[in-house]
């Protein structure tokens, strides 16, 4: 190697580190995307001659690896803690007088956009990144440093000069709008599940375990937070600007205020013309300037009294009602549907609504084209909230709910105590045909991957299927000459359908779609009966006599079983191989450490999704509930638990316990005495189980399916 190719390496490293940061930082990039390439492509040749040159921060490294690896935990040097919210404007002059009482002395607040993304803490060592990890329970998070690296905006190897030789730097990775919704249109196409947010969508694709695709998501990250000893200034604000002169992207809409008035102006301002930002925000957030003074005033135990975050309200628009539609669900449900003149809310535009049911359109006292407010609460699906009657034209009718099935023109019927409306001809209706497929095929059902919605409507239009048990007569042949499969999908749908003969039986009791048999009744049901014959000849005492099964779901399983149609759609089921009993593994206990306890679970998690979590209690013979009271036994909490919930925890003496306790506590249990025979065969069969838990979540996303 000669000396002018090590200055070579050298020099393309540092050209492209400067256009990385022209075209990503600054949005100003002085070469062609073509002289860019060339660029790296000579870069990556010389390295790949040349591993000695190796650097872990070369611009080479962003282009991700296919290396699967699991997270590891890092202990934060400094814990992230997180911001006190406010809502109002009482709240925030609060803030800023218990500041002013508490210094005594003139001081400056520095006022941020709040950004609505998945924080992130960036260690830098002598200007370079060494490692990027996740806030996890605040002590503790997953290092996804190669993951970030990933990230354009993040700068590998610090520009310019001042900095300290460590540091770190924290902020928030996000999703910009432009990319979340083309993400969501190809997931679409696909028929994946849809991300309900952008801020879903930065944490699920920062929890990848494959970083290539990670570098395919385009996420960008905004910094807003250094913490290190040697830092170069004592202003907060000012020491954002240095950073942004090492290359990082910090917001320009920061601004450094000193009275209360200015704090309410920039609120005011950002509060409409954020939805004109690149990334979502859901607040903005005030931080008192001087680090003296952040010092003197400190930390509660979970946040620094020195900031606080203003949370802005739901954003709500008015536009007009075009027309109701109504959605027939598997079960015949009946749902209204408000389609609106489009119109733009918190970044996305909204042609459609949910009234939920007849009662919900009744109390809006809805006519025909009314201008209708929408507001879209955390989440991305829009509800009605209310009219404005002032834009009605007189003589206009208020909306009617139908009489008759939207889809095959049966009368509805409404039973006694439901809100709903239903279409009782669940034989023939095709919506509710193709409903009970969807759902049979579902991911916590059958999960037959490569099959989605507009498949089942196709196979369905084909008069290939016309109930669950017709999916496993399909050959590969008949897909294949389908318009929009080919050979390769065709061979992923029938491998789908085959694997789907493995799922255990609980989650094919749930598949089959009786209603009021949800998954967790699924689960108690299975354990309790073992084998399908044993429910389909129970009786309604002997139902009832199991935990948790009162006479509502009873009565639903002997309606199900009653009907001669259903039970030979069991006998085909089990004829294509389907299980119908629970297997030994599933019928092996593990140890009831959680019997008797009622846990509340709250919060967002790192290791594990709220459903998994929710499984665990269940096996372990706990009892998931939804609201704390005095019965309850622990609450297992996540990250950004509700303050009303914590208070109220606190108040009722109720024990929080964080994943990693909760996961330890049923470590313990699993782990066997091994000194007999007997004991390590049931090591084998824990272990088996063990293998059959729900996947861990890599996405965490709402399936949406009206908007
Ligand atoms: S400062 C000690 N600044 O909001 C406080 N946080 O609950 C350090 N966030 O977890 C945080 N924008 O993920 C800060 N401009 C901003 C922010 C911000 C968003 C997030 C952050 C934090 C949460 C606060």
């Amino acid at each position: 190697m000669t000396v002018s190719e090590i200055e070579r390496i050298k020099q393309l490293r540092e050209e492209l580190h400067a256009h990385n940061y022209n075209y990503y930082v600054l949005n100003n990039p002085t070469i062609s995307d073509i002289e860019f390439d060339h660029l790296m492509r000579e870069l990556q040749d010389l390295e790949a001659r040349y591993p000695e040159m190796y650097d872990e921060n070369s611009p080479t490294m962003r282009v991700g690896s296919d290396i699967n690896k699991d997270f590891v935990q890092v202990e934060h040097k400094y814990p992230m803690l997180s911001l006190g919210n406010t809502y109002s404007e009482e709240e925030v002059a609060d803030f800023y007088d218990r500041v002013k009482k508490s210094l005594n002395e003139d001081f400056e607040i520095c006022c941020e956009m709040k950004f609505d993304g998945t924080s992130i803490s960036l260690t830098y060592e002598d200007g370079k990144l060494v490692r990027a990890v996740t806030r996890g329970d605040g002590v503790k998070g997953d290092d996804v440093t190669a993951n970030v690296k990933t990230i354009r905006t993040v700068p590998l190897v610090l520009k310019g000069e001042g900095y300290p030789s460590s540091f770190e730097i924290r902020g928030e990775i996000l999703m910009p709008w432009d990319v979340f919704e083309q993400l969501n249109r190809e997931r679409e196409a696909r028929e994946e599940q849809l991300f309900a947010n952008p801020r879903n969508a930065a944490s699920g694709t920062l929890k990848l375990q494959n970083s290539s695709v990670v570098a395919s998501r385009k996420l960008d990250a905004y910094l807003y937070y250094l913490l290190g000893d040697n830092l170069p200034c004592d202003g907060h604000y000012e020491n954002l600007q240095e950073a942004r002169k090492w290359g990082f992207k910090i917001s320009d809409v920061t601004r450094k205020v000193k009275t209360l008035q200015e704090v309410f102006d920039f609120i005011n301002y950002w509060d409409k013309e954020r939805k004109n930002l690149p990334v979502a925000t859901d607040g903005i957030v005030l931080k008192v300037n001087s680090i003296r003074q952040q010092k003197n005033l400190g930390y509660t135990a979970k946040s620094p009294r020195w900031a606080i975050a203003y949370k802005f309200q739901a954003e709500r628009a008015l536009t007009k009602l075009t027309e109701v539609t109504y959605q027939v669900g598997r079960t015949g449900a009946v749902t209204p549907v408000a389609n609106l003149e489009p119109v733009q809310l918190s970044g996305t535009v909204v042609k459609r609504a949910s009234l939920h049911n007849a009662d919900v359109m009744a109390n809006l006292d809805l006519h025909n084209g009314d201008m209708v407010y929408v507001e879209k609460g955390g989440e991305i699906i829009p509800k009605i909230t209310g009219v404005d009657a002032s834009f009605r034209i007189s003589g206009t009718e208020p909306v009617k709910f139908i009489a008759n099935c939207p889809a095959c023109g049966n009368p509805l019927t409404r039973f006694d105590d439901e809100a709903a409306y239903y279409c009782t001809n669940e034989d023939s209706c095709p919506p509710q045909i193709k409903g009970k497929i969807e759902h049979f095929i579902s991911r916590k059902a059958m999960n037959i991957e490569g099959l989605g919605p507009e498949t089942v409507d196709q196979f369905y239009q084909e008069g290939m299927i016309s109930n669950v048990a017709d999916l496993y007569t399909i050959s590969e042949g008949e897909i294949s000459c389908l318009e929009r499969l080919g050979e390769k999908s065709a061979q992923n749908i029938i491998k789908g359908i085959e694997e789907s003969k493995d799922v255990p039986f609980e989650r094919v009791l749930f598949a089959l779609g009786i209603r009021f048999v949800g998954e967790t009744v699924a689960k108690k049901l299975a354990k309790s009966v073992k084998n399908i014959n044993a429910l389909m000849n129970a009786s309604k005492e002997g139902l009832m006599a199991i935990d948790e099964i009162g006479e509502k779901i009873a009565d639903s399983i002997i309606h199900y079983f009653s009907s001669e149609k259903n039970r030979m759609l069991v006998e085909r089921l089990r004829g294509y191989g389907l299980r119908m009993e629970i297997s030994e593994a599933n019928g092996v206990s593990v140890p009831e450490i959680l019997k008797g306890q009622s846990i509340v679970i709250s919060g967002v998690f790192t290791h594990h999704s709220r459903d998994e979590y929710k499984d665990m209690i269940e096996k372990y013979g706990g009892k998931n509930v939804g609201s704390i009271s005095k019965k309850t036994s622990f609450i297992l909490a996540g990250e950004n638990m509700g303050p009303s919930k914590m208070d109220k925890a606190r108040t009722l003496g109720v024990k929080i316990i964080n994943e990693e306790e909760f996961l330890a506590m049923i470590n313990d249990a699993d782990v066997p005495d091994a000194s007999t025979d007997a004991d390590n065969e049931k090591t084998e069969n824990v272990q088996a189980e063990v293998k059959n838990e729900p996947q861990k979540r890599t996405d965490a996303n709402i399936q949406l399916t009206l908007f």
